[in-house]
């Protein structure tokens, strides 16, 4: 038996201005995307920023829908344009901001699940490491690839 461990390193940052300029202009896009989401159902507005090898950002937001399931999230939003628009393109970095009652949460909103598998095999298809910038309105966290949010994804088949 070998006991093995996984360790996620992140960066946390206070204030937009402490990151990058390119990441900086990715979380801005980020907020900006909230503009587009319709959420009348859980009134959680996501919006997530993807930037393309070439530079391009490419923004979404959730999509709600009466059939609850039918729904989509910011992430997968923009992600799933980004590989049918332009499936040459790998995608480099992704930011992710959410408001309530018109309000950018003071926490980093976090990506469920479905959207850390959907990033990851993103990532895997670009074949370059994808950043990960979560925005609040209080602390910013930055990871540097999906690996740190979703580590052993399944990528068997
Ligand atoms: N949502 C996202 O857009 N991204 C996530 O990673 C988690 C949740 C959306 C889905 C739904 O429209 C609302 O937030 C509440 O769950």
């Amino acid at each position: 038996m070998t006991n093995k461990e996984i360790k996620i390193a992140y960066k946390e940052y206070d204030s937009l201005d402490q990151l990058e300029l390119q990441d900086k202009e990715l979380a801005e896009a980020a907020i900006e995307a909230m503009s587009g989401s319709y959420a009348p159902y859980s009134q959680f507005n996501v919006g997530a920023a993807i930037r393309l090898d070439d530079g391009e950002i490419i923004k979404g937001a959730n999509q709600e829908n009466a059939a609850y399931p039918s729904g989509l999230c910011a992430e997968r939003t923009a992600l799933f344009y980004a590989g049918a628009s332009r499936p040459e393109k790998a995608v480099t970095g992704i930011a992710i901001a959410a408001s309530q009652h018109g309000e950018l949460c003071a926490s980093p909103a976090t990506p469920c699940g479905s959207c850390r598998q959907v990033m990851a095999q993103s990532q895997l298809r670009g074949g370059l490491p994808m950043k990960v910038i979560l925005v609040g309105a209080n602390k910013i966290w930055q990871f540097e690839k999906v690996d740190d949010l979703l580590p052993l994804i399944f990528d068997s088949i």
